[in-house]
């Protein structure tokens, strides 16, 4: 009989990349990459497994959003096990926006910005958007699992008109699985140097385009207006409000105005 495992796996192959030795499990099809990756962390994969999906049938973005997930785009999931206290989990995904934007100017020379917390820009078009799920006993993480989708080939501004893709900024279509392979390099070099991922912060505050501006910010408790002033060590987003008191954000939408 079948393993569980080997039912949710059947229909995948394997992306081998050089020099890596966790898996990346390729579906042509998938619900949601989120999904896929949630049973097989809480199966024990290793941490590292990638789920990849060339589209989503129910992709989900962030605030309970439908990300739109036709063929041409890269969708994927990366389940990380780190050794650090559940506090800290937000470096993680700020390292990945990090790594997904240097990926991007490397290969390509796109100068991608990151809006916070973790949406890629190229002007004041999207790129790139980051959902992430997080699973912890007491302050210790089971495992954290970040999906990115990306518009490579796909022409996202028909659905989504305040996105692009790299496929419209190039001109030419590119390889989805480079930019993978490209990206969890970085992800990977940064996240096994253990100082690097302490000063990730720091590096994100280089490459975002929100701090220092007059942004919206919508929550699940309400809509703030001011100008972003900080992020702290959480991710949290620190809003100097029109009424000049403070406010700390841990999860919003961020507009910028
Ligand atoms: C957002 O900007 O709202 C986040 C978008 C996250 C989309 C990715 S695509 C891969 C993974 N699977 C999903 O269903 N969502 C994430």
């Amino acid at each position: 009989m079948k393993s569980f495992n080997n039912l949710l796996l059947e229909n995948a192959s394997i992306w081998k990349m050089p020099n890596r030795s966790s898996k990346i499990y390729y579906f042509e099809t998938l619900e949601s990459t989120m999904d896929t990756a949630l049973a097989l962390a809480r199966q024990g994969c290793e941490s590292g497994t990638v789920v990849v999906a060339g589209c989503q049938t129910k992709g989900r973005g962030r605030m309970t959003r439908v990300w739109h997930s036709e063929k041409g785009g890269l969708y994927f999931t990366i389940i990380i096990r780190p050794d650090i206290l559940l506090e800290h989990s937000a470096r993680i995904g700020f390292a990945a926006s990090l790594s997904m934007a240097r990926s991007l100017n490397q290969l390509f020379g796109i100068a991608a910005m990151v809006k916070w917390p973790n949406d890629l820009l190229v002007g004041c078009r999207k790129i790139s958007g980051m959902l992430s799920q997080v699973e912890a006993q007491s302050n210790r993480i089971s495992f954290l699992n970040i999906g990115i989708g990306l518009n490579v080939n796909n022409d996202a501004f028909e659905l989504a008109p305040e996105s692009t893709s790299v496929k419209s900024l190039l001109n030419k279509i590119v390889s989805p699985k480079e930019i993978l392979f490209d990206f969890l390099n970085r992800l990977d070099t940064l996240l096994s140097d253990s100082k690097a991922i302490i000063s990730v912060m720091d590096e994100w505050k280089k490459h975002t385009i929100t701090l220092g501006r007059k942004v919206k910010i919508v929550t699940n408790q309400g809509t703030y207006h001011g100008i972003a002033r900080d992020v702290d060590t959480s991710g949290a987003l620190i809003l100097e409000l029109e009424n000049g008191m403070f406010q700390t954000v841990l999860y919003g939408d961020c507009f910028h105005q």
